[in-house]
């Protein structure tokens, strides 16, 4: 099945790009953007709040029953509190892809992601929007670096926040999110058949948003 709704959806490791291209293609479309990673690491942060262990599925899933979590503008909002900085640490990162293991959970979330499917139309990205969330995207990208680019500008993402970081522990982390987010049995980062790869290695950040709005009207064209 197709979409009515135009859907762009957008997989790939943790610190590709892909957050701030699907941002940007969503800009030039006018389209609906979703960051499903935030939703992750909103229930995360919610979790170390009340001191939940994030192995403790049930518990995980009390904390999100009684969350209201939505999105305004460029804010994400827990209970009405604008959660958007707390939650792009390294640690709710971290902690994001420890809660994302738990199959009820993610399944509690569903509906909610699919919510954003809307007109004129959306970009999604994380790590299971191709395979799990939007199977029936018109358009599917994977967007890729190797680790070690990935790690150099999240080091100096951090660097320039003026926070202090460590290159090989920055690069550590990467490896080991992104063991964990391939590695996991339930909705594990997968780059699906029908998805084009898009490596961001050499490739500028506007190049890739070009790329992607260009099959895309290359797709309207012809459907
Ligand atoms: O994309 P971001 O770095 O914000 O995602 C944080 C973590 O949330 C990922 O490492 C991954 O474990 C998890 N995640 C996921 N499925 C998604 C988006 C994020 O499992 N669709």
């Amino acid at each position: 099945m197709t979409s009515q709704v135009p859907i762009i959806a957008i997989d790939g490791p943790s610190t590709s790009g892909k957050g701030t291209v699907a941002k940007l293609v969503a800009e030039k479309l006018g389209f609906h953007y979703l960051d499903s990673g935030s939703i992750y690491r909103t229930i995360a942060y919610a979790g170390r709040m009340q001191n939940i262990p994030l192995d403790n599925e049930a518990l995980l899933l009390k904390v999100l029953e009684n969350a209201d979590l939505s999105f305004k503008n460029d804010q994400i909002l827990l209970n009405g509190k604008d959660v958007s900085e707390a939650i792009r640490s390294e640690e709710s990162g971290r902690g994001a892809s420890e809660v994302a293991v738990h199959k009820a959970l993610r399944e509690a979330i569903l509906g909610f992601q699919r919510s954003f499917e809307k007109p004129p139309g959306l970009v999604a990205e994380g790590r299971d929007m191709t395979s799990v969330v939007f199977p029936h995207a018109g358009i599917k990208i994977f967007l890729t670096a190797s680790a070690q680019i990935r790690a150099e500008r999240r080091y100096k993402q951090l660097i320039s926040k003026g926070n202090s970081a460590n290159m090989a522990s920055v690069l550590s982390e990467i490896i080991l999110r992104d063991k964990r987010d391939l590695q996991r049995e339930i909705s594990p980062l997968l780059k699906t058949k029908d998805a084009i790869e898009i490596d961001t290695d050499t490739l500028s950040i506007s190049d890739a948003v070009d790329n992607i709005t260009h099959l895309f009207s290359l797709k309207s064209q012809t459907s």
